[in-house]
């Protein structure tokens, strides 16, 4: 059932919001994106000068990559603060949608993206128009993310090139950094005992179960139908955003902090690069399941409620940019593409 316009924030006013521990926080933009104009997003253009952008395995990239990946970090973070391409403005849309700093459109209800089926394609958006703007701050038209391989063998430790140098971070809890292995079921905060060995065989098949046999339907991978207004207000997410989106979260952010911020709390993780590179996972991890699905060429809802909500992000140009979850559903139309490494935990069944 419709509930009149379909979703979106309404720009014109944002609060002062409360993050996940009901403590209060503030990251509206200095000025309100409800003045400026917004434009109908298109698909990019796919030309010689454009190419699929490539997201690698975080583990395996080279020097050379880390280095622009770097350089494009730190011109980020040394732009003004009131300069929509600033770092920190970047990780404050993060906030902005998941703290609920805008009311929805011709409501009261507060627009929020997680536990829900938004969490997936605001996600695809918000990394979408990072990874561009990365782009275009060091000139290169085929700069792409890199994804943190958490779900193979291989990549379950925190990749090196977020350990160093201008993609470090200080917020982060000590005894989780490498050579330590993941917990993709984290429960926080009890020391991890199994041995590295065990505690890979346990994430492959946790694996198996968010991305198969706990994930039949789309509802389940998903999450629940958020629609308009507070009688539309659902919560539930679906597997992998439970875990292990959420857990990892909890994972990596400081034990030393009251939320585990920042990468343990949604209105600071943006700060921390690595969110990054564990969102182009996620968001990896939504097209393997469609194809395992056998889904890759249809929407995974054929509703409208869905496919009309829409998101506004700043461009590489500078432009507000009107993106609906339509547009979100083709990695290859957005103008990248994931290097596959093997499913290790397709094998994996308990
Ligand atoms: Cu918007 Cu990983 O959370």
């Amino acid at each position: 059932p419709r509930h009149g316009s379909p979703l979106a924030a309404n720009l014109s006013i944002c609060y002062p919001s409360l993050s996940d521990g009901d403590r209060p926080v503030y990251c509206c933009p200095p000025r309100p994106d409800g003045a400026q104009t917004v434009v109908d997003f298109e698909y990019p253009a796919n030309t010689d000068s454009f190419p699929l952008r490539i997201r690698r395995p975080a583990h395996l990239v080279d020097d050379v990559y880390i280095a622009k990946y770097e350089r494009a970090v730190a011109i980020m973070k040394s732009l003004p603060s009131d300069h929509p391409h600033n770092f920190f403005r970047q990780a404050n849309n993060h906030c902005l949608y998941c703290t609920g700093s805008y009311n929805q459109v011709n409501s009261t209800a507060l627009f929020k993206i997680h536990r829900s089926w938004l969490f997936f394609p605001w996600h695809r958006a918000f990394l979408y128009f990072h990874e561009r703007i990365l782009g275009r701050l060091i000139g290169d038209n085929a700069f792409a993310l890199s994804y943190w391989n958490w779900d193979a063998p291989e990549g379950m430790v925190m990749p090196g090139l977020y350990t160093t140098g201008a993609l470090n971070h200080t917020e982060r809890d000590e005894s989780h950094l490498p050579p330590q292995i993941s917990d993709l079921n984290y429960e926080c905060c009890v020391p991890v005992q199994e041995p590295a060995e065990e505690q890979v065989a346990t994430n492959l098949a946790f694996m198996y179960h968010q991305m198969v046999s706990g994930a039949k339907k789309p509802e389940l991978f998903l999450g629940c139908k958020l629609r308009s207004g507070t009688a539309g207000a659902c919560d539930g997410p679906g597997t992998v955003e439970s875990a292990p989106h959420n857990t990892v979260h909890t994972w990596v952010g400081s034990e030393r902090n009251p939320e585990r911020e920042d990468m343990g709390a949604f209105y600071s993780a943006a700060r921390d690069p690595l969110f990054f590179a564990h969102h182009a996972n996620i968001d990896r991890l939504w097209q393997v399941w469609k194809e395992l699905m056998g889904l890759q060429d249809q929407p995974d809802f054929d509703d409208p409620d869905w496919l009309e909500t829409s998101f506004t992000f700043y461009d590489e140009n500078l432009q507000l940019v009107r993106i609906k979850v339509r547009d979100c559903l083709d990695p290859t139309k957005l103008g990248y593409t994931y290097e596959e490494t093997a499913l290790r935990w397709l094998d994996a069944r308990p």
